[in-house]
């Protein structure tokens, strides 16, 4: 029942797994995973420096990042390792991530060639410990620091089943003229629900709409530079007392 929802390695949506320099692509939403031009680069210009990071979990005890969209989990490397690269011993990291088609180990590790070495001990580390592609929520102890739980479900269904504290937000669902259902309402309400006053998300997208969604429910928003070939993106800030619109 549930799991025809989730479209993994035997879906029905067909991915050019070796098409573009090896980005995966989704031909249902017809969008890329990540940049073509190089994903690593991407992911940390993104949601690394758009969320400030790590500056942002410097002197912070507790740190939890959660994301839209784990696909190949290539921004949950990023972030993990430049976390055990810059935060001391004593710091937690919790990164949650929410998928609805979750790929497979098999996949995953295809995917990721590229970085094979820039991930060394990491990727096999996730590898290991990825869970079945089953419904519902997967925590998984990555090592005494580093907690990943993984929400396989529609976004819109597994937001409100989550709580807690978010301190950044990695907003990545595929292009919103593609995929409106990652940017819908009931997901901005539950974004602005988990955060607080200085929670900051980034994205790679400019729409509109998300700037104005985002901006209704609480965030400062601001469109900068993007990656590469993409002109803009999103960043943002939290400050639901100052709920006027979009730029505050
Ligand atoms: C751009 S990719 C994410 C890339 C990923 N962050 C990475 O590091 O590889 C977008 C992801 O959102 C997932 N997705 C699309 N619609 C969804 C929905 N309604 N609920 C949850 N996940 C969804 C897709 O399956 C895909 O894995």
């Amino acid at each position: 029942m549930f799991g025809t929802r989730l479209l993994g390695r035997n879906s029905q949506e067909k991915r050019a797994r070796d098409g573009q320099k090896g980005a995966p692509v989704s031909a249902h939403f017809d969008d890329v995973y990540f940049s073509v031009d190089d994903g690593l680069a991407e992911s940390e210009y993104v949601f690394l420096d758009g969320n400030r990071l790590p500056r942002g979990w410097q002197g912070r005890d507790y740190f939890t990042i959660a994301e839209t969209g784990f696909g190949t989990g290539l921004n949950f490397l990023v972030a993990w390792k430049r976390f055990e690269e810059t935060a001391t011993p004593d710091q937690k990291l919790h990164f949650i991530s929410i998928e609805k088609f979750p790929l497979d180990v098999e996949e995953i590790e295809l995917h990721l060639q590229p970085w094979k070495e820039v991930f060394e001990g990491y990727l096999n580390k996730l590898l290991k410990v990825y869970p079945f592609v089953t419904p519902g929520f997967h925590r998984v102890m990555i090592n005494k620091r580093v907690m990943l739980t993984l929400v396989f479900d529609d976004v819109n269904a597994a937001m409100p089943q989550i709580s807690g504290d978010v301190d950044a937000w990695f907003l990545d669902g595929f292009k919103p003229s593609t995929n409106p259902d990652m940017w819908s309402d009931e997901v901005f309400k539950n974004v602005a629900r988990l955060s607080k006053p200085g929670t900051r998300l980034s994205t790679f997208t400019a729409a509109g709409g998300v700037r104005r969604g985002l901006s209704d429910v609480g965030f400062t928003v601001e469109k900068t530079k993007g990656y590469g070939r993409k002109r803009d993106m999103t960043i943002g800030v939290f400050k639901p007392e100052e709920i006027t619109g979009e730029n505050g």
